[in-house]
């Protein structure tokens, strides 16, 4: 991917927002405020967070909540064009985080393609970028209904 001033913005808008999302987590249990951001196709932008529970699998994941809040907002239209997911500690300190395993199925579904990037902090203190298709590779789809 060539890097352009615009998609350097756009990276950083998005890190920007996840990590503020994370303020609003709900994550008594775990303690890792979670927060996500995502650029849909239309350029609307959209945060969600995680939301934990006493029962704990019943607990929220912010990418699956950013994904609520597009589609509420853009029903079926709604793809992702670009997204970031951000994490911190219960003192506020960045944790290093990337899509757990269902939400990179949640993600690839509404990409607007397998070159849709995504972006999270690393273990080195940088923000990592890597595409759906690299995150998920060979990843479940339903047949075409449509098909003989
Ligand atoms: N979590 C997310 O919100 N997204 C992920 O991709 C990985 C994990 C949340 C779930 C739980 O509330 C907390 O992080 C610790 O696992």
């Amino acid at each position: 991917m060539t890097t352009t001033s615009d998609s350097r913005d756009s990276r950083q808008t998005l890190a920007s927002l996840a990590r503020e999302a994370c303020r609003s987590a709900h994550a008594p249990y775990s303690g890792v405020h979670v927060g996500a951001a995502i650029r849909s196709a239309t350029g609307a932008f959209y945060t969600g967070t995680n939301v934990e529970n006493a029962a704990y699998p019943l607990g929220n994941c912010a990418e699956a909540s950013a994904i609520a809040a597009g589609v509420q907002a853009e029903g079926d239209r709604f793809r992702i064009a670009e997204t970031a997911v951000w994490a911190l500690d219960r003192r506020g300190r960045t944790v290093t985080v990337s899509p757990c395993g269902g939400c990179r199925q949640r993600i690839r579904e509404f990409a607007e393609g397998d070159g849709v990037q995504v972006h999270f902090p690393w273990h080195d203190g940088s923000l990592k970028s890597a595409s759906v298709d690299e995150l998920l590779p060979y990843a479940f789809e339903l047949p075409d209904p449509q098909a003989p």
